[in-house]
């Protein structure tokens, strides 16, 4: 099932998100409804507070841009254990701020440890893409946002884009 994506400014977006303790069937069918809103987006990478979830949970999936086959990734309570001292700059955009775009500089590569679905415990090194996007994601979970990490010029003026494109939407 598709679910609503919030649209910057809203408070659930700014706010820290709480570890999950367990694995419970609503967290799993979360999971799977937050690959599907993603896929449909389309995007790869979705939190669960963009839906409205204050879990630390994150989806994502940078293989599909290449040709590759897909490679939906499900991460609970993920943590970025280590980080390169090298940097890539990335034009970033989300889910949450429709059609706005801006280059982020974040390390190259990171370590990340993670609950899978399957329960257990995961790490991995992600490097170029699926780097930034998981940095940007697991953002998500402390509250933090690309735009964050732009002028506040910039990010003044597209807070007030999203704030139009939201009384738009409002309308109808
Ligand atoms: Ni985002």
């Amino acid at each position: 099932m598709k679910r609503p994506i919030l649209i910057h400014p809203d408070p659930r977006l700014k706010k820290a998100c709480d570890p999950v303790a367990d694995l419970s069937d609503e967290l799993r069918a979360l999971a799977e409804d937050m690959l599907e809103t993603m896929y449909d987006a389309p995007g790869i990478g979705l939190a669960a507070p963009q839906v409205g979830y204050m879990n630390r949970l994150i989806v994502m999936d940078c293989a599909k841009d290449d040709g590759e086959p897909a490679r939906p990734m499900v991460l609970f309570n993920p943590e970025i254990v280590a980080a390169s001292d090298e940097k890539n700059v990335y034009e970033e955009g989300c889910l949450s701020i429709p059609d706005q775009f801006a280059d982020v500089t974040r390390p190259s590569a990171v370590d990340v440890r993670w609950l899978g679905l399957d329960g257990e415990e995961h790490a991995q090194t992600f490097d170029g893409l699926w780097a930034t996007c998981v940095q940007h994601e697991i953002d998500h979970l402390n509250g933090k946002l690309f735009i964050d990490y732009l002028g506040p010029m910039k990010r003044q003026m597209i807070t007030r884009r999203m704030q139009k494109l939201k009384r738009e939407l409002a309308r109808g």
